[in-house]
């Protein structure tokens, strides 16, 4: 089954960025993902799907191995980046984290100015240079579309933002350390419409130079931005494909019943 959601999964000539294999994670008792096998390609949005409690942002976590910070985790099954495995003993954990950057549902800027913001990881890295951080930290604003709106005030505190432009920081402190592959965990769903488009629009300029993957309740949305789909239910991939063929024909009856709005 595995072959066939990969042969309608249009890679493009960069190829596949992360793979999953027989992924399976428990909490304790609670089996929250059964069985994962897929690829997700490089420079593609990649959208997942699925009823409250499926297990989206679990999947999502163990992409970068956020899913360590809790305590009753067990996880069998492989995750490999560009083919090599994230779970693997030698592998160091903040260099992985920043190749592979998150955004979160609520967004939570630290508790500093807007400059600081940006440029907290790149420092925690090691660069030192105020040009360059100064570099960075307009690059990474311009690269979240927030530039203008924050240019004349960066040393103001971003908790002054309002909750869109917040959330443009936050993608802005995601790009500060160049990472390769973006998790968003529904980053829209705590914003009003016209926060949502800008920030639809820039996940869809991002794609040129990032993998990107975002949970997403709302299936306008995916449609509006991803290439390919995942729908998980009850912890298991059920379908995966090009976006705008799994919409139009989904192979299993419960992707149609979902994506019509039958549950969930
Ligand atoms: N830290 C945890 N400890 C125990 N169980 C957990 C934990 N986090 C999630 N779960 C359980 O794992 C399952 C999947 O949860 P997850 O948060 O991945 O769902 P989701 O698809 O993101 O849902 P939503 O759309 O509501 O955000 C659920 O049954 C949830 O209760
Ligand atoms: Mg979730």
């Amino acid at each position: 089954m595995g072959l066939t959601w990969a042969n309608r999964m249009c890679k493009k000539k960069s190829g596949v960025k992360i793979r999953t294999e027989r992924l399976h994670l428990y909490y304790g008792s609670v089996h929250a993902l059964r069985d994962i096998t897929i690829e997700i390609a490089a420079n593609r949005i990649t959208a997942l799907i699925g009823p409250s409690g499926c297990g989206k942002s679990t999947f999502l976590k163990t992409l970068n191995r956020m899913n360590d910070l809790a305590g009753n985790v067990r996880i069998t099954g492989g995750v490999y980046l560009d083919g090599r495995d994230i779970y693997a003993p030698q592998i160091d954990v903040a260099k992985l984290r920043k190749r592979v950057g998150m955004v979160f549902q609520q967004p939570n800027p630290f508790p500093m100015s807007i400059y600081e913001n940006i440029a907290y990881g790149p420092k925690i890295h090691g660069m030192r240079q105020k040009g360059e951080l100064d570099r960075i930290v307009e690059e990474s604003l311009r690269g979240a579309a927030i530039w203008d709106e924050v240019k004349n005030r960066l040393d103001e505190p971003a908790l002054r933002l309002s909750g869109g432009q917040q959330q443009r920081l936050c993608i802005a402190r995601a790009l500060a350390v160049q990472p390769e592959v973006l998790l968003m965990d529904e980053p829209t769903s705590a914003l009003d419409p016209a926060s949502t488009i800008k920030t639809e629009e820039l996940m869809k300029k991002l794609r040129t130079d990032y993998t990107v993957v975002v949970v997403t309740h709302n299936m306008q949305q995916a449609l509006r931005v991803s290439d390919d789909t995942l729908f998980f239910l009850n912890g298991e991939l059920v379908e995966a494909g090009q976006t705008k063929e799994l919409f139009l024909a989904p192979a299993d009856r419960r992707t149609q019943d979902y994506i019509t709005g039958k549950f969930g």
